[in-house]
Parts: C-alpha cells; structure tokens; sequence
C-alpha cells in the first residue's frame, strides 16, 4: 500500500512588482480602496514571461533542492486557467524543456482550486503503487486574461507560479483528507477566455468576452459559506480539531474573505498564512508560493499537520489535510 509524501516545495514569481499607487495611474483607484477591501498592496506582473517559463523554473528548482534527477519523474501535472496554448498543454512544455523524458504530463483547469485538485489527481497515480515520482504545479500568468481598462477586476490578480514534488511511499502519508466539490449551476460567477463560434456558417457572431468577468459579491459570498464548510468535513474525516492543526493556508484571494472564515471557524486570524499583500491573487499558483515561501522561512517541521483550502471558477472548492 502505497501513499504520497511531500518532499519539497518551490515558487517562482515574475521581477516586474506592481504597486496600487502605479495601478491607479492606469485606472480610477487608490491604494486606500484596494488595500482596505482587499488587502493586496502590490502583484508580480510578467513583462514577457508565459506560464510555462514560471512552471518550468519550478520543476527545474524541485529537481535540484531535493536531488531528483529529470528521468525519475513519472507524472507533471500543472493547474493553470492561463495556459501557453489551449494545445499542447503547459504541462508537455514543461516535461520536454526539463528531459522528464519517462513522464506523462497533462493540465488541469480548476481555476483557484486547481493545486488542491492536481495534489489530489497526482495523490491517486502515486497510491495506485504504478509510479513513483509527481511534480504538481499551479501557475498563472492572470495579466493575459484581465481587462486593464476595468478598475473592479485589474486590481485583485497576480501572476506566479508554485509547486510541489511528490514520492510515493510505503511509511508516511502527507495527504490525510480531501474535500473537493464543484458547483457548475453558478459557473457564472467568474468567466474567462470566452472563444467565440467564428466559423462560416455561424448565424450571429456571439459577442466576445475574452477578459476575466465576476461578479464580486456573489463570490465573497460563496467562499465564506463554502470554505468553512470544507474545512469542517475534512477535520471530520481525520478526527481531528483545529487545534491539531498548525496553519490554514487558504488561496489568497481576499483578507476580508480569510477574516469571515477565521470568525466563522472560531479560530484566530493568525492561523491563516496570507501573502496576498505581496502577490495579489494568482490563482492556480497562490497556495504553493505561499507553501514555498513557509518552507524557505522554516514555518514548516516535518509531522505539522497544516490545511490547504482554494475557491474559485467553476465554482469549485477544495481543502485537504497535509501533513508535512
Ligand atoms: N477602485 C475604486 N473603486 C472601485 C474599484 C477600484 N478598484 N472597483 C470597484 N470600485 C467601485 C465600484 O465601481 C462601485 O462604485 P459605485 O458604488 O459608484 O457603483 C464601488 O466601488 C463598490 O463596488 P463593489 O463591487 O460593490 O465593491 P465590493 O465592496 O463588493 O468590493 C471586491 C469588490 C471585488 C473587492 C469584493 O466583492 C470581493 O472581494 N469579492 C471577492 C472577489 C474575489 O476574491 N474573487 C476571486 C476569488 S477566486
């Protein structure tokens, strides 16, 4: 019987850092409203990098802090709402730029669940005893699919990228409980990367929406009747409370989001790691450059048991129980 053992995390993010006040020479915003009603104060912005290149500086960091070699690597699943191209998947760009020559390698497109949900997807190749070795990333090049003319989106997103290195195991066991849920009937919500029918014999050209469109509130309101919900169910699953749990690190959307789920949970702020001043919202990426940026400031000791929780597109959810 085979489980997953988390044996490394990295992040890679963008030079180019953007701060509200350089925002809102482009729009009309200050630093004051975005910070209270968000709590981002500056986002990694590419100036010509693509989500492959921030996968593909994760993987190459993975594999050399923790000592794999390129070969050994069985499964490259990267989450991404910003792929490269619709085809090939990012995850194939990165398999070929890195030489994991005996990897398979897909995306997946669960917007700001994504990570949790490829943990999960890679959790299940490991456990089934058939592969070894998994590299999951989450990463996001957001600035590609926002409308910069519009005031009430521009400000929230980042772009990054994060990622983890899975073994399979026979003696220890990172991944204790999952919860992980969609809800299609509200897909609109938040949309994205509309393709329009443009063939010949279209009857009307549908109007096009290609920019990242939500509607706030309704998201809000979503994620804190959801997130403190799926956190329950999967302290429920491993019986155990809160109080065996060392940190939430929850996607880092929104601080006013993070302080309705603390209230909710009954747990204090500072449980929560946020980093969302430094990065804004990057999606896909936000909980592994937070997990990675634990990791390298020493918050993280082998045995914690910490929770990841994303929300987003879709609608989609996802928590799970990990232990270090
Ligand atoms: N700067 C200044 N004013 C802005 C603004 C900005 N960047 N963006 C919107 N506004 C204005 C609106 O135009 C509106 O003005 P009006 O009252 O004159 O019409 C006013 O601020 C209130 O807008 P509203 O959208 O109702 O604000 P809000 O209090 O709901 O806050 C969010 C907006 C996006 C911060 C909030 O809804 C939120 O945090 N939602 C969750 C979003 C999220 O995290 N999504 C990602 C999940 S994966």
């Amino acid at each position: 019987m085979f489980n997953s053992k988390i044996i490394g995390f990295e992040s890679y993010v963008p030079q180019n850092s953007i701060t509200n006040d350089e925002l809102s020479k482009l729009v009309d915003t200050s630093d004051e409203w975005i910070y209270t009603r968000t709590g981002i104060s500056k986002r990694c912005l590419s100036t010509k990098e693509n989500t492959s290149d921030f996968a593909i500086n994760v993987a190459k960091k993975l594999l050399e802090n923790n000592n794999v070699s390129a070969e050994d690597i069985d499964i490259i699943i990267v989450a991404t709402i910003t792929p490269d191209y619709l085809t090939p998947s990012t995850a194939c760009i990165v398999q070929g730029n890195i030489g994991a020559k005996n990897a398979l390698a897909f995306d997946i497109n669960v917007a700001c669940s994504g990570f949790v949900y490829a943990l999960s997807v890679a959790d299940k190749f490991l456990k089934s005893g058939l592969y070894k070795n998994a590299i999951v990333i989450g990463a996001e090049t957001l600035s590609k699919l926002i409308d910069w003319k519009d005031r009430g989106t521009c400000v929230l997103f980042g772009d990054g990228s994060g990622g983890a290195l899975l073994t399979a195991s026979k003696d220890y066991n990172s991944i204790l409980s999952e919860d992980l849920k969609a809800d299609g009937t509200s897909f609109k919500a938040i949309t994205g990367g509309k393709i329009p029918n443009v063939n010949p014999f279209t009857e009307e050209k549908e109007e096009e929406d290609f920019y990242l469109q939500m509607n706030g509130r309704d998201v809000f309101n979503f994620a804190t009747k959801t997130v403190p919900k799926s956190v329950n169910e999967i302290l429920k699953k491993a019986n155990i409370t809160l109080d065996d749990v060392k940190y939430i690190v929850p996607h880092q959307a929104n601080s006013r989001i993070v302080e309705v789920v603390a209230k909710k949970l009954g747990v204090s702020l500072d449980k929560f790691y946020l980093n969302l001043q430094t990065y804004g919202n990057t999606s896909a990426a936000s909980i592994p450059i937070a997990l990675a940026e634990m990791s390298k400031n020493k918050l993280l000791q082998k045995g914690d048991k910490i929770i990841i929780t994303g929300f987003g597109g879709g609608l989609t959810w996802a928590s799970m129980l990990v232990q270090i």
